[in-house]
């Protein structure tokens, strides 16, 4: 008789890196209380591994839990690690270098995947080559579970749930807003995914063109928005902001787009009638509109320094020899707020996060279809929190972990997804709050712009 194999419940792959310990240290907080029994930690490297538990257990001793094996660039490795678990949470980036062959190991397994990939190319490229299969095999395949995308997912659809009809949102625009009473440094690797992007920043304009189907789009009430001005003042929230590249916009578009599609949201693979009536209530009263993002700063100089350095990485990530120099000197092209070594444990706990999301619209649907119409409602939300890359993330992508491994049959049976369309009816605003995450209601005001 085969010997029985006892599957963790989950794994973290690439646990040794600088935001895997974070995650490792999070997870640790809620192992062997239902329902998380067992985690092992695999990489490449056992011995930073066992350091890293060491760290993480700080100041425990550590807890028994096994170190296994495994390189993105070994399939058998890949295909080991899925074999033992229900579902990995991938720490290895950037994604677009070694994301592809841990999905592709889960997928033909039937294993669960999350990470905290925040490369709209690699997830579109999932989304593109690997959907129809997960879904055959029953392995649900979720990225951009850290700070990118799901403060942005959950925040937007916060927002619009505070537009009681017959009032309806026609656009949110979300400000991020980086505090600390230190410095604000991310580590390298985060960089390196943003030089990478760039650089590759045509090969998504090619993909997403090649693409044989056209996403649906949302219908949205009222006109488009326009483009505006380079640098905005939101006097209101007392931000000065700029557009910002990151992967938010584009994973909110596909949660959007995936309800146009199923407009109840997806079926759990063994929903019970109760969480059917939920899920269907929940999506209800969700009102698609368009979205944004940009990046805040309390002063003019600070957004100028954001416009520098975004300007540096698109100039010198076009070229080779101009990408050499961006990544040999991270410190220097991004005036100090990437290093080689990421930051310090002070510089992490001293920094926060705010997430302003202005919405505005009609109080009466009506007026959306009314020749030269303005919006006559705002409504401010706010997602408040730690610091981003190593912190927020980490708690994110454990409670995402968590209400998987808990709530497994109402989700779908298989598929890749943004986190929105995944979680959003799932109790996953509530566990954020509960772990130091808020979602706040600012304002409700009617406006005559
Ligand atoms: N969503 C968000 O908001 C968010 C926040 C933070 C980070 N991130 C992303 O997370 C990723 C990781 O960032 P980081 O700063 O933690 O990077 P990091 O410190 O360089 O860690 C990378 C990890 O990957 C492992 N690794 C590298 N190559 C591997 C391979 N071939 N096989 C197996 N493991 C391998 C490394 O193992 P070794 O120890 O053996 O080198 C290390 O554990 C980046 O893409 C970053 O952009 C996203």
């Amino acid at each position: 008789m085969e010997p029985k194999v006892t599957k963790f419940d989950l794994i973290i792959l690439g646990a040794s890196g600088f935001t895997g310990k974070y995650v490792l240290k999070e997870a640790l907080k809620f192992l062997n209380k239902s329902p998380l029994n067992s985690i092992a930690i695999a990489g490449r490297n056992p011995t930073k591994l066992s350091q890293t538990l060491k760290w993480a257990s700080n100041p425990n001793p550590p807890p028994t839990i096994t170190i296994l094996p495994a390189d993105t660039s070994d399939p058998s490795s890949l295909r080991s690690l899925c074999s033992q678990t229900r579902l990995i949470l991938n720490c290895v980036g950037p994604f677009r270098l070694h994301g592809e062959s841990v999905v592709s190991a889960c997928v033909d397994s039937g294993c669960d995947y999350l990470d905290i990939c925040g490369e709209p190319e690699f997830m579109e490229r999932m989304e593109s080559d690997y959907h129809d299969r997960a879904g055959e095999t029953g392995s649900l395949v979720v990225s951009a579970c850290g700070f990118d995308s799901v403060p942005a997912e959950l925040g937007l659809l916060f927002n619009s749930l505070q537009w009681v009809g017959p009032a309806v949102p026609n656009r949110v625009e979300a400000y991020v807003s980086l505090e600390s009473r230190k410095r604000i440094v991310g580590n390298f690797a985060t960089y390196e995914s943003a030089v990478l992007g760039v650089a590759n920043a045509k090969d998504l304009q090619a993909f997403r063109r090649s693409r044989p189907r056209r996403r649906p789009r949302p219908q949205i009430p009222g006109p488009s928005p326009s483009k505006g001005q380079t640098i905005e003042h939101q006097k209101k929230i007392g931000l000065w902001a700029v557009v910002l590249p990151s992967a938010d916009a584009s994973v909110v578009r596909r949660t959007l787009s995936t309800l146009t599609e199923e407009p109840n949201g997806l079926p759990g693979s063994n929903e019970s009638s109760e969480t059917v009536q939920k899920r269907e209530a929940f999506w209800s009263s969700v009102k698609p509109t368009h979205f944004g993002v940009k990046i805040g700063s309390k002063s003019l100089f600070g957004i100028l320094r954001i416009i520098m350095v975004g300007i540096c990485i698109g100039l010198f990530g076009s070229t080779g020899f101009g990408r050499w120099l961006l990544l040999k000197f991270p410190s220097l092209f991004s005036l100090g707020w990437f290093r080689k070594n990421g930051p310090s444990e002070e510089e992490v706990e001293s920094a926060s996060f705010k997430m302003w999301f202005v919405g505005r619209g009609f109080s009466n649907g009506s007026l959306a279809s009314q020749e030269n119409t303005k919006h006559d409602m705002e409504i401010v939300t706010r997602v408040t929190g730690p610091e981003v890359g190593y912190v927020a993330t980490p708690i994110i992508l454990v409670q995402c972990a968590l209400i998987l491994l808990s709530q497994r049959k109402n989700l779908p049976k298989g598929g890749v997804y943004p986190p929105g369309i995944v979680f959003g009816p799932t109790d996953l605003q509530q566990k954020l709050q509960q772990n130091g995450i808020s979602f706040d209601v600012i304002s409700k005001s009617t406006i005559s712009s």
